[in-house]
Order: C-alpha cells, then sequence, then structure tokens
C-alpha cells in the first residue's frame, strides 16, 4: 500500500517540480543546474507525500496539494544543500551522489540553496500547481515562514551547531529535534491539510499532535539509522554523527532505548488519527513507514 501510494505521489511531485527549473538566462543555467540536481538526484519524499495524504485524509483531491507539495520539498532540498557544506556538517555524500558543494562548488551550493529556498515559496503561490483561494495561500505562506525561519528549521540547525561536543539533556535534544526536523514535517501536513479547502479547527489540530509525534519520531529514527544502516543504503555516510560528536537519541538514551521512543511516538501519532476514517489510512501508513524505515 505504502509503495504503491509512494510511487504514485513522488511522481506526481516530480513532474510538478520540473515545471520550476527553467534557467531565464543562459547565464544563470549553472545555478539552475545545481538547483535542479540538489532536488532531483534522489529523495524519498516524506514531507510531499504527507502533504498530499493530509489534503487526501480531509477529502481534498492530492494535486490541491501540489504547490504545498513542492514547497516543503524545495525547502527541504535547500536545507540539505546547506546542511552538508563544509561550515556545518561536512559532507561528501548524499542521496548517494556527491554533495552540491562537491558537484559544483561551495559558492554555486549557498546560491542554490538560496534560489531553492525561494522558489519554495513561488511554488506554494503558483498557479500552474494548484489552484486554491488567496486566503488558504496566505494561511500556507505564513505557516511555511514560520516553520522554516528562525523559529523553526533554521533555528533548530542553529541549536544543532551549538550543540556538538555537548551534552544535551532530553529535553534539549527533543527541542533541536523538534525545530531541525519536526517543524518542517509539520508544517508539511498543515499545508496539506489547507490545501484540501476545508479543513476544520478540530481537525487541524488532531493533524498537529499527529504531525508533531511523527516529525520526532522522523529524527529519531534518522539518528538510530547513523548508527546502525550502511552508507550504501543510507546514500548519505553512516556514522557521521558519531565521528562529529553530535547529540543525538541513541548517544543520549542507547540504540535500544531509541528505538522504543521511536515506537511511541507512532503510537502517539496513530491515536491522534483515531477521529479520521479510511481516507486517512496513507496518513497511518506513512507513521509506520517513518520508524521502519531503513533509509
Ligand atoms: C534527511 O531527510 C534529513 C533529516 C531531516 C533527517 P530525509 O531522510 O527525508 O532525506 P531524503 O529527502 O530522503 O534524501
Ligand atoms: C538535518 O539533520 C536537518 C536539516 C537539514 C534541517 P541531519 O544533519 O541529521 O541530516 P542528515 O543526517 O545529514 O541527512
Ligand atoms: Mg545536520
Ligand atoms: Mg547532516
Ligand atoms: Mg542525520
Amino acid at each position: 500500500m505504502i509503495a504503491a501510494y509512494s510511487a504514485t505521489s513522488q511522481a506526481r511531485v516530480n513532474a510538478a517540480l520540473e515545471i520550476l527549473f527553467k534557467a531565464p538566462l543562459p547565464e544563470l543555467s549553472r545555478l539552475y543546474e545545481a538547483m535542479h540536481y540538489s532536488v532531483m538526484i534522489g529523495g524519498k519524499r516524506v514531507r510531499p507525500l504527507l502533504a498530499y495524504a493530509a489534503c487526501e485524509a480531509l477529502g481534498g483531491k492530492a494535486e490541491q496539494a501540489n504547490g504545498a507539495a513542492c514547497a516543503v520539498e524545495l525547502i527541504h532540498a535547500y536545507s540539505l544543500v546547506h546542511d552538508d557544506l563544509p561550515a556545518m556538517d561536512d559532507d561528501d555524500l548524499r542521496r548517494g551522489q556527491p554533495t552540491t558543494h562537491k558537484k559544483f562548488d561551495e559558492a554555486c551550493a549557498i546560491l542554490a540553496g538560496d534560489g531553492l529556498q525561494s522558489l519554495a515559496f513561488s511554488a506554494l503561490l503558483d498557479p500552474r500547481l494548484s489552484d486554491l483561494d488567496a486566503d488558504i495561500r496566505l494561511q500556507q505562506v505564513t505557516a511555511l515562514a514560520h516553520a522554516a525561519g528562525p523559529a523553526g528549521m533554521v533555528g533548530g540547525q542553529a541549536i544543532d551547531l551549538g550543540s556538538v561536543g555537548l551534552k544535551l539533556d532530553q529535553q534539549a535534544l527533543e527541542q533541536m529535534h523538534r525545530h531541525k526536523t519536526g517543524a518542517l514535517i509539520e508544517v508539511s501536513v498543515k499545508l496539506g491539510a489547507l490545501a484540501s479547502g476545508h479543513a476544520e479547527q478540530d481537525e487541524l489540530k488532531a493533524l498537529q499532535t499527529y504531525a508533531q509525534a511523527i516529525g520526532l519520531a522522523f529524527q529519531v529514527q534518522d539518528d538510530i539509522l547513523d548508527v546502525e544502516s550502511d552508507t550504501e543504503t543510507l546514500g548519505k555516510r553512516q556514522g557521521a554523527d558519531i565521528a562529529r560528536d553530535k547529540p543525538t537519541y541513541p548517544a543520549l538514551l542507547g540504540l535500544d532505548a531509541a528505538k522504543v521512543y521511536a515506537l511511541e511516538l507512532r503510537d502517539q501519532a496513530l491515536h491522534a488519527l483515531r477521529p479520521f476514517d479510511a481516507a486517512a489510512e496513507p496518513l497511518r501508513d506513512l507513521a509506520r513507514y517513518i520508524v521502519e524505515r531503513r533509509n
């Protein structure tokens, strides 16, 4: 089920993303090539899947969430390009390919990340991607700006970099994860729900509880995979957190307790979806997938 849903949704978001990468001038072809490379070399597309699944859970058509799906993947791709830079995690491999600064150069990677961030907001407003009322688009832009920015993902990255070599307690680690990874996952669900055109407050609240649980679970599982997966499966260097003395859940709790915690978070997420009918099945599958995934 999740495999079929993923394949359909990945094809849908990839087709929508391709629309956005036409260089307006020949002089910009390298920048556009670097942006295109960063987004299209691979990736599981978890955030777009969540946007589509949330839209469908509320009775919308998946296509209505095309702008949202592109926007969250573009923010995610930009965050990875910058995360991999020498000044940050200094990684050479991403999605099984050289990182953007290795394939191009550092300045180009910084600009590609900047460009992808702006493109994300254009995607939310692009009538070629989705046909939504202006008030819905306004709510989406407001939510994405908050989640991606200094009070969200960027803030989480700042906490992450400021914590290298430190021993965070569980509360501080959770705060870091909720910002650096949770915020974008949470807003992916919200943007998709808003795209349905009929999101009620109580539904948005339940979906937020779901999304906060899986957002944290996603980064806990990412930390677990850094310990026990391998570079080829991951498409990024296994053991990078340990090598850099990053604060992670396995480092704090031990591997087994980190796994138990990820499953608890999955159960919290599933619990939050109880009021929803069968249309929320893809969201339920995604909660299970997030803690079972191997890459
Ligand atoms: C990796 O995200 C970075 C984190 C926020 C943990 P993903 O595991 O979603 O990466 P891709 O998009 O599939 O490459
Ligand atoms: C990345 O966290 C979070 C963001 C890019 C916002 P990580 O540094 O753990 O991601 P990976 O492990 O490099 O994919
Ligand atoms: Mg990082
Ligand atoms: Mg990293
Ligand atoms: Mg990681």
